[in-house]
């Protein structure tokens, strides 16, 4: 029976591996918490790897608070970026697949197209910078690794956007968002389900893959079909970036090309406003 690592297994997409692990009893799950596996400690991590003997590794472990990264740059290298590496070297000595996620913050948001894998990275904050640093390390040491960048992930676990807006839409009589900010959403759940997909396929193409759901929209419009679907009654204003800084900047415009995901591995992408949908129906 093959044995599947899943790091980073108590955030947001972990927990959705967990939830979509009963459909495949075939395999043995192992679902990591940072005790178990220590993307922070770099000397412990390999004799972590060799106790655990998985034969895929799903690396959902990540430094993922941007605005506090800017003040913690070692500590997001080191998870980001070189606790990726000693994964792509297990992988590659152990001849075991490694799928690694990485995020559209490796651009800085000047393009006016949706980005495919081979446009130009040029991260804008130490998040994004670590994260392209993960990224170039995996592939660097192990041309076999599949990278799959994402954006914008929320989920009924963890912390994200959609759970921020659904509490301040019930709280407030209005709010602000920025409108400035061009991308779209990744519902958790269906980024677990296409990473499971990609695995079970006899067909394993390495390289770098984007997945975000369907649709392009702002933060204002992503709240606003948060709100339709909710139906409260707050008033949602859109603002500039400029009016809600943050220590982190934030890509203007990031949206994911997803063709060549779809061509090679031939997925679903649900459009955005019916993914978001389910996963407000859940209870959480
Ligand atoms: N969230 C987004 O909007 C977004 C956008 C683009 C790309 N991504 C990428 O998508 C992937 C999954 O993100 P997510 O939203 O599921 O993140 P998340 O909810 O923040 O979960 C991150 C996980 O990583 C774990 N972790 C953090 N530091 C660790 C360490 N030193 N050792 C071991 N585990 C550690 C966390 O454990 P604790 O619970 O103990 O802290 C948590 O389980 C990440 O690679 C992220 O960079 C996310």
């Amino acid at each position: 029976m093959q044995k599947i690592l899943v790091t980073g297994a108590t955030g947001q997409l972990g927990s959705e591996f967990k939830v979509l692990s009963k459909n495949y009893p075939q395999y043995e799950w192992f679902f990591a918490n940072r005790m178990q596996v220590s993307l922070h400690k770099i000397n412990l991590l390999e004799e972590q790897l060799k106790n655990i003997q998985p034969n895929i590794i799903l690396n959902c472990g990540a430094y993922t608070a941007v605005d506090k990264a800017e003040t913690e740059h070692e500590l997001a290298d080191i998870v980001n970026h070189q606790s990726v590496g000693v994964l792509a070297k297990y992988a590659k000595i152990n001849s075991i697949k490694l799928v690694h996620i990485s995020t559209d913050y490796v651009f800085d948001g000047t393009s006016s197209i949706a980005l495919n894998e081979d446009a130009l990275t040029n991260p804008i904050n130490v998040y994004g910078m670590t994260k392209r640093a993960g990224e170039v390390a995996a592939l660097s040491i192990n041309a076999n690794v599949i990278i799959i960048r994402t954006s914008w992930v929320y989920s009924r676990f963890g912390n994200n956007f959609v759970k921020t807006m659904r509490r301040l839409l019930i709280e407030r009589d209005s709010i602000e968002v920025v409108n400035d900010q061009i991308g779209s959403p990744t519902y958790a759940a269906d980024l677990a389900q296409v990473v499971i997909d990609i695995v079970q396929t006899e067909k394993w193409t390495p390289g770098i893959f984007n997945y975000s759901n369907e649709g392009s929209i702002s933060w204002y419009e992503f709240a606003l079909a948060i709100q339709e679907i909710t139906e409260d009654k707050c008033e949602v204003k859109g603002i500039p970036s400029t009016s809600y800084p943050t220590p982190a900047a934030r890509p203007a415009y990031s949206l994911l090309d997803k063709n060549k995901i779809k061509e090679i591995y031939n997925v679903a992408v649900p459009y955005y406003k019916e993914s978001l949908k389910k996963c407000l129906m859940l209870q959480f």
